[in-house]
């Protein structure tokens, strides 16, 4: 397959592809075509093209696209024909609730392994997962051929325990602690925040307020009514 240099929205619209795809192939459907997709999905036939056009097109002959084809292409693409061994750092609230969400096994991340400061969780398991104490952590990520550290721990402490991760051999980060990580380039970090997608909701709340307002000019706003 013919893969170019592709942009970061590109590849930030594959897995949704790819979960719409699987439920497509979970359903019996063999055949879609991009037309049919741009519906269900909501996006359109041509932006589809277009993406799937930066890995040379994915055959689409005839009728629409193979579904089961285009499912295991971009599973491909995203690196999910290989498993991937996760470590937890921090089995506070947010760690346990990812341990605990089973669905990351089935695109193959799995956790083997959580460590914690608190001398207290050392020894505890959550979801059949162990928590070991940090001491113990090079030597895990070593034995257990570990490429992810998922970060839940508060911001303070997360630079240097990401150097530490770096030092150890972690390929790739999922940082949930809101800082920006110093590492070196060859080390992919992937930071989530959700209060930035809350704060886009709210922004799309805030415009559509403005665009009723401006359909209707009559409403009052908020502390004027009498
Ligand atoms: P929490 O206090 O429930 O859990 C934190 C855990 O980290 C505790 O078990 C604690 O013992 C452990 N810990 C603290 N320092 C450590 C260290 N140096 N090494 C190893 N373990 C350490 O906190 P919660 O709610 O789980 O949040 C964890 C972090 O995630 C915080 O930084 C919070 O701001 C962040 N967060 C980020 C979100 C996001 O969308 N990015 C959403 C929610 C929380």
């Amino acid at each position: 397959m013919e893969e170019r240099d592709i942009s970061q929205a590109v590849i930030s619209r594959l897995p949704r592809y790819y979960r719409y795809l699987g439920e497509l192939k979970s359903d019996g459907v063999d055949r879609i075509s991009s037309r049919e997709l741009s519906r269900l999905m909501h996006v359109t036939a041509s932006q589809i093209r277009q993406d799937f056009n930066n890995f040379g097109g994915f055959g689409q002959q005839g009728y629409g696209y193979n579904v089961e084809y285009l499912y295991e292409e971009i599973g491909k693409i995203l690196g999910l024909d290989n498993a991937h061994n996760m470590i937890l750092i921090g089995a506070g609230h947010l760690g346990c609730a990812l341990i605990n969400y089973m669905n990351f096994r089935n695109r193959g991340f799995y956790f083997r392994g959580a460590f914690d400061s608190n001398p207290q969780l050392v020894g505890t398991s959550v979801a059949g997962i162990k928590i070991y104490s940090m001491d113990e952590m090079e030597q895990f990520i070593h034995d257990n051929k570990i490429d992810i550290a998922v970060l839940c721990i508060p911001k303070t402490d997360a630079s240097s325990i990401a150097q530490k991760l770096v030092r150890y051999g972690i390929r790739g980060i999922w940082n949930f602690a809101h800082v920006d990580l110093p590492v070196p380039d060859r080390v992919q970090v992937e930071n989530v925040h959700l209060s930035d997608s809350l704060m886009k909701l709210s922004y799309n709340l805030r415009r559509e307020d403005e665009t009723e307002n401006l359909v209707r000019p009559d409403t009052v706003p908020a502390g004027e009514a009498t």
